[in-house]
């Protein structure tokens, strides 16, 4: 009796585990072949947005479209899971796999640094792609999103490949991204989280619509981090850095499906599309833009260059044309800012229930933020904006709903210049050797002179 009730136990369970399995497979073909079905791909621009809600954004129903948007594409493909924690996850990318005898030996040392870190939290894991498997890796992620892979295959530049992956990575499945040459200086699980910004958070919300200051439940756990890559507080600082406050994009902590990133995916897919000749290895749906904003999905178009009308703007981009200053605004530093930028100020701009926290800004700090407080708060209250003066000198955490930006000793430590501190700071967790220079994409990083910063800008 007992024997045959274990057995109906197991023929159970197999059953169950194969109905799971299957209708999983089902479900994703369902997805896969409905694009199939005639219809198109609408690639939204990310410059106009009037009447999104990054945060409350739901997928349309693909199946009854005859145009979907990408944007709708990739909310159904990862939804975010805010109740869910930051996947306790290592990524890296380079050339070569670890074992490979072309994997130089500097690049093989730091990358044990990150899995013997990895090795002493509990529950880690470690995994670097090398360029073979990032193909295969993108298909079995993206399949239900071709245009993102025709896309990446577009791309001209390894250098451009390389930045559009991490994003991709962190998108689909979450934890920490950081580039070869970089390594950890502290335990991974001590890196800051909303609870160890202290007791002190809330009376540190700040107002912004007028709103009373924002009450305990409305502050949600991390789902991105990223730390301040430069920040020049000079009059001059565009000869040296592509944006005032430039965030890193060589170490980005996140939960997978994160909208910040969905965005910065659209808008880099989009651009890319349109900017290049597509050869895809894929089957995909046909893909339209949005006309009464043409000039916005071409690279060649950013700023004063679309107004030269002996720029050719409409020229492809080949791995003959591309120069830095387009590495940066296309996958870069440069675009990566601004998504920040968008994301946060659209979720303030939509939303009545944004929690903001920013220490740097009490009287009591010591840090320069304080010098900025009515720029900052002015820009908060008259159009629900977030002024780049809001990250500038901070030596605290900022926390915008479930964003946190920290300050730029954390992935900058020892750089000697824009207050950075020493790599023992309590700050720092990620030293970067920029030995990676052989990318060719830091075009303005001439870096100012050390410790001269010249009297505080305007
Ligand atoms: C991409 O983002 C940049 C920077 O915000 C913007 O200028 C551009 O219009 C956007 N393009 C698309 C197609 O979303
Ligand atoms: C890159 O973007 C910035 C900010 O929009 C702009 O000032 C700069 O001219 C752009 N560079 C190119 C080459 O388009």
């Amino acid at each position: 009796m007992a024997k045959i009730t274990k057995r109906g136990r197991t023929v159970i369970t197999c059953i169950v585990l194969l109905y799971v399995v299957l209708s999983f497979r089902l479900n994703s073909w369902k997805v896969h072949s409905g694009f199939y079905k005639g219809f198109k791909t609408l690639l939204p621009t990310t410059s106009d947005v009037k009447n999104v809600n990054f945060k409350q954004f739901q997928a349309e129903n693909l199946r009854e479209a005859s145009v979907t948007s990408l944007r709708s594409q990739l909310a159904l493909q990862f939804p975010y899971d805010t109740s869910e924690p930051i996947p306790k996850r290592v990524w890296q990318t380079w050339k070569y796999p670890l074992d490979s005898p072309k994997m130089k030996a500097e690049f093989r040392m730091l990358a044990g640094r990150w899995k013997d870190a990895v090795g002493e939290a509990p529950l880690y894991e470690y995994a670097l792609i090398s360029d073979d498997h990032m193909m295969p890796l993108l298909r079995n992620l993206y399949g239900a999103v071709p245009q993102v892979i025709q896309a990446f295959e577009s791309l001209p530049l390894p250098i451009l490949k390389a930045d559009f992956f991490r994003y991709l990575i962190l998108y689909a499945r979450g934890g920490i991204y950081s580039d070869i040459d970089t390594y950890p200086l502290k335990p991974l699980d001590s890196w800051p989280s909303i609870s160890s910004i202290g007791d002190s958070k809330i009376d540190s919300a700040i107002q912004y619509k007028g709103l009373r200051s924002v009450s305990e439940s409305t502050v949600r756990e991390l789902g991105f981090v990223a730390g301040i890559e430069a920040d020049p507080d000079r009059v001059d600082w565009n000869e040296w850095y592509a944006r005032r406050i430039q965030f890193c994009q060589w170490t980005i902590k996140s939960k997978p499906g994160h909208p910040l990133l969905r965005e910065l995916i659209i808008n880099i897919t989009a651009t890319t599309l349109a900017s290049t000749n597509v050869k895809s290895s894929i089957e995909a749906p046909e893909f339209i833009i949005d006309e009464d904003h043409r000039s916005d999905y071409l690279i060649n178009c950013r700023d004063k260059r679309r107004f030269d009308d002996d720029f050719p703007a409409d020229q492809k981009k080949t791995s003959k044309n591309v120069d830095g200053t387009d590495t940066m605004n296309w996958t870069g530093p440069g675009i990566f800012s601004d998504a920040v930028f968008e994301y946060l100020n659209n979720l303030i701009q939509t939303n009545l229930d944004i929690s903001i926290i920013n220490n740097n800004m009490k009287a009591s700090h010591e840090s320069g933020t304080q010098k900025f407080y009515r720029k900052i708060t002015e820009g908060l209250e008259s159009s629900a904006t977030f002024v780049k003066e809001f990250f500038t000198l901070i030596e605290e955490p900022v926390v915008v709903d479930d964003v946190m930006i920290l300050p730029i000793t954390s992935f900058s430590p020892g750089v000697n210049n824009m207050n950075a501190k020493s790599d023992d700071d309590e700050m720092a967790f990620v030293k970067h050797q920029f030995t990676g220079s052989w990318k060719g994409k830091e075009p303005k990083k001439k870096k100012p002179p050390v410790n001269k910063q010249p009297p505080v800008g305007k």
